[in-house]
């Protein structure tokens, strides 16, 4: 570790942190009694704590976020020149690194055209669920409102976010939530809810039946991630989303693709929804647009959608009355623009898709040899594994057995996750999500130490 600070200058930190800080999904009774945990610095796939213990980073700062590894200097450099430049104006004015990144993105999204910045996914879902509602009231008399979204999908932590959320442990006790946002149900075939080949197609047909139950006219737009995060990283079954498109098309359904957290390389393509050969209306990005050196999120969209915000010119109420004051910060774009010439010049999809390959046959090994493991899901650096007391009968392995696997690997020096507070009895899938620059020593390191915490944890 380089900080200059000896661990015992952080003593003063550790209590500042604990007296005033209220970390986020977090039960912090503990920290009565434990230290809070304090990251203080990072390079590559690696970070530090606060006793100066290093940790190989499994989940790309937790939450499938740092895809271009710690200590990026030219991100920073170019973030700090922009800034002294022109740090900030509200977005109805443009900005040098704002349109460059735009016209960067646009390239990388065919069939997309349009790009509105904002400062979160939870914001740039809302922004489109805004968008939907608007289109209602411009073309179907505001009748045209409902937004499906599925079972176990999570869109963000805000009120309109979380009536669009699937995942009823992160929901409870928040409502009552807004109207007009319906579930369709999950695609995870190891917990399958039909007997059929085709599960793929079949559960995409359970949407065509909610929207046939709910009047095709009220149905708006159909949100969805490319897989599923944090719900299980749940890959869609074959059949699947070509399916989805076609329901889409029956119904006049804007199809909005949450790739808040496949957005930018995590799958091996710039966006989740490409593996599949989806045509989005609407596409919605933020953890990896900038690799965590700067907030910013982003909604895409086709020349069609844009388009019907600019038919009536003299209408005042006509276009997207919408603003997001940290949408005008140049940080974000200056970010983004290195984080994605680092993506393209080192060659970071071709090793995610690599390294994905090494990671999934590492798992499949582990399943192999563990009975616990009851099935691995993944595509590219995005990765998770469902443990389960029982093979046969799928019952899930409990919670804090699967915690203590994750606070195993902590010990021994790397950092992985698993599903949390997300859906009721199945906050048990080990989630790994290493940045796109991770070696094949890194992913034989990481599931090493998830194997060692497997034989510890379930003798
Ligand atoms: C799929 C997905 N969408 C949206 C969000 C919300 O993003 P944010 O926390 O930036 O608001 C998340 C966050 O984890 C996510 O996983």
């Amino acid at each position: 570790m380089n900080t200059q600070l000896s661990p015992n200058d952080l003593t003063g930190v550790v209590e500042a942190d604990r007296a005033h800080l209220w970390h986020h999904l977090i039960q912090h009774k503990p920290f009565e009694t434990t230290d809070p945990r304090i990251i203080v610095e990072g390079k590559g796939m690696r970070v530090w704590d606060q006793h100066g213990k290093e940790h190989l980073d499994g989940v790309s700062g937790g939450v499938w976020t740092v895809n271009v590894g710690y200590g990026r200097e030219r991100i920073a450099n170019a973030v700090r020149d922009q800034l002294i430049q022109m740090n900030y104006f509200a977005n109805s004015a443009g900005s040098i690194p704002g349109a460059r990144f735009a016209e960067k993105l646009i390239d990388k999204m065919p069939g997309m055209s349009r790009v509105y910045y904002v400062n979160s996914g939870s914001e740039a879902n809302e922004k489109v669920f805004k968008m939907v509602r608007q289109i209602a009231h411009k073309r179907h008399g505001g009748r045209k409102h409902k937004i499906l979204y599925r079972e176990r999908d999570y869109h963000g932590s805000t009120l309109a976010a979380m009536s669009a959320g699937g995942q009823y442990e992160r929901n409870a006790q928040y409502g009552p939530f807004a109207p007009g946002f319906v579930e369709v149900p999950h695609c995870l075939e190891y917990r399958a809810q039909w007997d059929t080949e085709n599960y793929g197609e079949r559960a995409a047909d359970a949407i065509e039946e909610v929207i046939l139950r709910e009047g095709p006219d009220t149905v708006g737009a159909l949100c969805l991630e490319p897989v599923t995060a944090g719900g299980g990283v749940i890959t869609p079954p074959d059949g699947y989303w070509p399916r989805v498109q076609e329901i889409c098309q029956k119904y006049d359904v804007l199809l909005h693709i949450d790739e808040v957290v496949c957005g930018l390389g995590r799958t091996g393509t710039w966006f989740g929804y490409q593996n599949y050969g989806v045509e989005p209306d609407f596409v919605t990005m933020a953890k990896g647009v900038a690799s965590g050196y700067a907030a910013i999120a982003c909604v895409a969209t086709t020349e069609e959608v844009f388009s019907m915000f600019k038919q009536e010119p003299d209408d005042p109420m006509d276009y997207f009355r919408d603003i997001s004051t940290f949408g005008g910060c140049t940080a974000g774009p200056a970010a983004a623009l290195e984080n994605m010439a680092i993506i393209e010049e080192e060659g970071l999809l071709a090793n995610t898709i690599e390294m994905g390959a090494r990671l999934m046959g590492n798992l499949e090994a582990l399943k192999e040899k563990h009975a616990v493991v009851g099935d691995v899901r993944g595509k590219g650096l995005f990765a998770g594994a469902e443990l389960v007391a029982d093979r046969a009968t799928k019952e899930p392995a409990h919670e804090k057995t699967v915690q203590a696997v994750v606070a195993d690997c902590m010990a021994q020096g790397f950092v992985i996750g698993a599903t949390n507070r997300s859906v009721p009895g199945f906050n048990n899938t080990l989630c790994l999500s290493p940045a796109l620059i991770a070696t094949p020593d890194d992913i034989d390191a990481l599931t090493d130490a998830i194997d060692a915490a497997l034989t510890r944890v379930y003798p």
